[in-house]
């Protein structure tokens, strides 16, 4: 949430800036703000709105400084107003400061402040530490260029709370510093030039090298090098990581839209995903990262899976395929329940956590709180080198390159894919046949081709959606793994479409949801070929006899009567594992379809940011 970019070197700074937000803009777009560094003063300018009103508000403004810092705001603390836009100034008019993250004894800090002579002209945390910096600063005994820098440190040391910063001061021509806690920064190492960033997108285009800070160390930048230590005064020595993204995917390219884009990249996503990690007799899988061996994996008795939103949907279709192929029990929970829920949980149970960016503040905790209590923990994330990659014991990437749009759809479809091979490899540990296992893994590596064919068989999707933009309400049902995966599509819609809409199991409809019921409120059935696609069937009739539409994602060659649905959406017959990767894709073409028909930003949704870095 909030992205920061910071930029100090020998180009003019806010083209560098600018540019940066714009590709950070998925964090947040309430509104956006820069400070340049010149002529001794800090000027700032900062509005309300896109990165676009940034820009046109920066053009004709004569802003050659070669240092400075800019941010794109989702709002925690004070609304959606210029004045609570960052970066914020101190009302000495000293420094600067972009800030992610919540400072949560900010009331106490700012009383205090006030008492000093400090006046304050927003409602936010944030302006908060901008003058908390200068007041230190004041105080400072050293003079040289170490002052600003234990300035920022003293701040810190007094901050309850999180934050990822990017600060200046006018007296420092030569310095741009950074901290963390809680919230994400990286140091991106360029030619004769550093910048600062919430996450890689900003900085690609300038560099592939990176330094990944981790929480409560300071960097400062200045032309020629930099340093980094703790707030406890730590040198640190900086490990620097090459990104393996390229600067095409983190660009829309001839897609109108994020989202699009990414749920067209699903084949290859999918294909990256599973690359390299099966094993050499075909019929299980390989993890590099998992740091567990055969024996120790035998040890495990119960997994517990921990996410939040669409990833918190994964989880649920591992619980399935886990259940199913594995024969492990498997409990999910909403992160941000199990941090505070202080749930009794078996000796041998392993923790695994799944999260895209790697960064949502819940799943970390969640996963800290499980180290705490010293259970293993494992991931399944998507960015190198984020937090939870970082701090999991061993993990699993995805490999599905930047997913940029806010609504996730590549990160959901290779999440449950890896799940489905955790199923294969832990099933062979247990009571898979090595048959069981090679028709298991043949059908995953068969994935990628399936959902290319429904994705080039999609036309009709975007017309059934244009008929069902108008409705208001909607369900999304299914039974067993269609149940998450119904929760997803209810989700999606939600998300980008401002359609209210709900996710059940098929079977729970009769116990309250059919009241909603009328040809006012279509439901979605995902009704592939299985055991109970007989009594989904049933459901479907309930529903048409009380004049509910229906729209029913089916399997190719089952048995759906002629007539009965008023849409039917095509899958390819496949192994059943297989059905939740390929039912999820008509539910995203449909929310993604319908966003576009109601004309709305589908890869901004309002109130939404892409990763959630606050509680
Ligand atoms: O980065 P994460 O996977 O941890 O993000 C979790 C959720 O915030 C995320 O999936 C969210 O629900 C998306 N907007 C769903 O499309």
């Amino acid at each position: 949430m909030c992205g920061i970019v910071g930029y100090i070197g020998k180009q003019k700074a806010s083209p560098i800036l600018l540019e940066g937000l714009k590709r950070l803009e998925y964090r947040g777009y309430d509104s956006a703000g820069l400070t340049v560094h010149q002529n001794a003063r800090l000027e700032t300018v900062k509005k309300t709105g896109r990165v676009d009103h940034l820009v046109r508000a920066v053009d004709g403004q004569s802003l050659s400084g070669r240092l400075g810092i800019s941010h794109t705001r989702w709002a925690t603390h004070g609304s959606v107003t210029d004045a609570n836009a960052h970066p914020h100034l101190s009302s000495d008019g000293r420094i600067s400061i972009v800030h992610n993250g919540v400072i949560e004894n900010h009331r106490n800090i700012k009383r205090f402040l006030v008492a000093q002579g400090y006046s304050f002209c927003s409602e936010t945390d944030s302006e908060v530490l901008a003058n908390l910096i200068s007041y230190h600063y004041e105080k400072e005994t050293a003079r040289d260029q170490t002052r600003f820098v234990e300035s920022v440190r003293k701040a810190l040391k007094h901050i309850e709370g999180t934050f990822g910063i990017a600060v200046l001061c006018a007296e420092c021509p030569d310095q741009l510093l950074g901290a963390r806690r809680g919230s994400p920064l990286i140091v991106g190492i360029g030619d004769g030039e550093y910048l600062l960033a919430s996450d890689v997108a900003a900085v690609i285009s300038r560099t592939q090298n990176v330094v990944y800070l981790k929480d409560n160390e300071i960097v400062a930048l200045c032309p020629d090098n930099f340093s980094i230590s703790t707030i406890n005064l730590e040198d640190v020595d900086p490990i620097v990581s090459r990104i393996d993204w390229s600067i095409d995917e983190v660009e829309l390219g001839a897609h109108p839209h994020f989202m699009e884009k990414e749920i067209f990249e699903q084949p290859t996503a999918l294909e990256n995903s599973m690359r390299g990690r099966f094993a050499a007799d075909g019929s299980t899988a390989n993890f590099g990262g998992l740091n567990l061996s055969p024996q120790e994996w035998r040890q495990v008795d119960r997994l517990l899976f921990c996410a939040c939103g669409t990833a918190w949907h994964a989880c649920l279709v591992a619980e399935y395929l886990i259940e199913r192929y594995a024969r492990i029990p498997v409990e999910v929970e909403y992160a941000s329940e199990f941090r505070y829920r202080n749930a009794p949980l078996e000796k041998n149970t392993l923790v695994f956590v799944i999260s895209q960016s790697g960064e949502t503040i819940d799943t970390l905790a969640a996963l800290r709180e499980a180290q705490r209590k010293g259970f293993r923990t494992l991931a399944i994330t998507n960015v190198v080198g984020s937090t939870i990659a970082r701090e999991a014991d061993g993990g699993i990437y995805q490999h599905v390159g930047p997913e940029i749009g806010v609504a996730s759809t590549k990160a959901f479809t290779s999440q449950i894919l890896l799940s489905a091979m955790v199923a294969l490899y832990l099933g062979r540990l247990r009571d898979m046949s090595y048959t069981d296992g090679v028709g298991l893994a043949e059908a995953l590596k068969g994935v990628p081709a399936l959902v290319d064919r429904i994705l080039r068989e999609n036309g009709h999707i975007q017309e059934i959606a244009r008929r069902y933009s108008g409705y208001e309400d909607m369900l999304f049902l299914g039974r067993q793994s269609m149940f998450p995966i119904a929760l997803e599509g209810a989700l999606k819609l939600k998300e980008i479409s401002y359609i209210h809409a709900e996710g059940y199991p098929a079977a729970e409809m009769k116990h309250g949801p059919i009241a909603l019921i009328s040809d006012r409120c279509p439901s979605v059935f995902l009704a592939p070929q299985t055991e109970t696609f007989h009594k989904v069937l049933a459901n479907i009739q309930e529903i048409k006899a009380r004049n509910g539409k229906v729209i029913a994602v089916a399997s190719e060659s089952a048995p759906f009567p002629e007539g009965l649905a008023d849409d039917r959406i095509v899958l390819p017959d496949a192994h059943e594992a297989l059905h939740p990767i390929l039912a999820t894709i008509p539910v995203q073409l449909l929310s993604y379809y319908i966003a576009v028909e109601r004309g709305l930003d589908v890869d901004k949704p309002r109130n939404l940011a892409k990763s959630v870095t606050v509680e």
